[in-house]
């Protein structure tokens, strides 16, 4: 059976990104076969949609749930009838508090009519090959997505050849934000090396501000870091190796990786473990912190809390590189009122609905076809890189590597935060990759 090993899987999800920078690069630019939504259903809605729909996410910070408003505030336009939407979100970046809920309703019998679900991994392993999703394939040939999603997209949202979700956005895990007043009173520019980031947050600390903001009480924030880290440290091709097996959890050059980021954490504001990510943000803003690396949805909260003295970078090593990952949403098997739940995704595939959405959650379309005068100087930047950087997983956000892996990753994690011991930290992870069947 495909993808029936994990192996398997880690490398078809290597291959797929890959893949992911070819079809985006060569993707066609035209509209055919996106077909504009009417009120007599000629896409295949039906006329009169009625009931609760309920769409269930993580998305409850500013650009977050902003950017999910402006997908309910189309449904009607897009799906005319009078269907209630119920706002199911539980509140946790990166859905660490979500995905359990999540999980406990799925195998209870109760699925939400629609869930939020990165692309990858998270998504197949979980949720696909365990027979828990109806495929996609029809809505993908009313609506025409094989032109108009890139190849590598296409690929990754597919298991035995049919589309189980479809994805509204792509994010970038690699992002160094900085306030750019603070870094112009002490004559700072954007560290592009480990050497260069440490210098510059020695500099902070004499200047009495915290160097690196983190909120890592969900411990995923902190995994997040490690993971630009180990991609800044490793290279593109070491990185992705951690997932195939090809690079050696218990090499020097891992060890040298974990070395940045122990040192880096001797930068962080003392009750990161007290903070969500955002709240750490806010520390960016107020000029308390020098700096913070978080996925681009920063960018949404800055937006969001009407901050635009912000800068951005790519975390130390990475430039070049796009460490990326996508929020879709399927269809679950039997869920409650499946002709709103299907109407739901071709509006999350729509070209209106990607540009309402992504314009204000910090992500760029999944589509390739956005129009990019929409978008802020930031993901006009990121829409650019999208196209010419080479595209690596995120692990914190479900592209990497499955949720098993992932749940190993962060309890060592847990541990490394407190007891910075980082021969034990690099033992367990060599040993989760073992677990997860990719190591020997
Ligand atoms: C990611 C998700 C993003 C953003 C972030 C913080 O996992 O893909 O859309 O919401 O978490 O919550």
């Amino acid at each position: 059976m495909l993808f029936a090993r994990p192996k398997f899987l880690f490398l078809a999800a290597i291959a797929v990104m890959v893949l992911a920078v070819f079809g985006y690069a060569c993707g066609d630019d035209d509209d055919e076969g996106e077909e504009t939504p009417t009120a007599t259903g000629a896409t295949g809605t039906p006329a009169g949609l009625t009931g609760d729909l309920e769409i269930f996410s993580w998305w409850t910070t500013g650009g977050e749930a902003a950017g999910l408003q402006a997908l309910f505030d189309l449904y009607p336009d897009v799906c005319p009838g009078d269907v209630e939407i119920v706002n199911a979100t539980v509140a946790g970046g990166a859905g660490f508090n979500a995905r359990q809920v999540l999980t406990t309703r799925m195998l209870g019998g109760d699925p939400p009519g629609s869930f939020q679900v990165h692309m990858g991994h998270e998504l197949t392993d979980t949720w696909v090959t365990t027979d828990y999703m109806e495929p996609l394939d029809f809505l993908y040939e009313q609506e025409g997505w094989a032109d108009i999603f890139p190849q590598g997209v296409l690929d990754i949202v597919s298991y035995e050849d049919k589309p189980y979700s479809v994805p509204v956005n792509i994010h970038r895990a690699n992002v160094l934000w900085y306030n750019k007043a603070v870094f112009e009173e002490n004559n700072l520019e954007p560290p592009a090396t480990f050497d260069e980031f440490f210098e510059v947050a020695d500099a902070l600390e004499t200047a009495g501000v915290t160097p690196l903001a983190l909120g890592d009480n969900g411990i995923w924030a902190s995994v997040h870091l490690m993971e630009t880290v180990l991609l800044g440290s490793l290279g593109g091709d070491g990185y992705k190796g951690l997932w195939t097996g090809e690079t050696d959890w218990n090499s020097a050059e891992v060890t040298a990786a974990l070395d940045n980021f122990d040192k880096m954490l001797d930068y962080v504001n003392d009750d990161h473990t007290s903070l969500s990510w955002d709240q750490a943000n806010d520390l960016v803003i107020q000029g308390d912190a020098g700096m913070t690396i978080m996925g681009d949805w920063a960018d949404a909260d800055y937006k969001a809390k009407n901050f635009e003295d912000f800068g951005w970078a790519p975390p130390p090593g990475t430039n070049g590189m796009y460490q990326a990952l996508s929020d879709t949403f399927g269809l679950p098997k039997d869920a409650p009122n499946p002709d709103a739940v299907k109407c739901w995704l071709k509006l999350v595939g729509t070209k209106d609905g990607q540009e309402a959405f992504n314009t204000l959650k910090g992500s760029i379309c999944a589509r390739d076809d956005c129009d990019k005068t929409l978008f802020d100087p930031y993901l006009q930047s990121a829409m650019d890189d999208w196209k010419s950087d080479e595209i690596v997983p995120s692990l914190a956000h479900g592209a990497a590597a499955s949720q098993g892996w992932v749940e190993e990753i962060n309890d060592a994690a847990t541990a490394f935060i407190t007891d910075r011991d980082v021969g034990a930290f690099q033992g367990r992870l060599a040993d989760a990759c073992v677990s997860a069947e990719v190591c020997e």
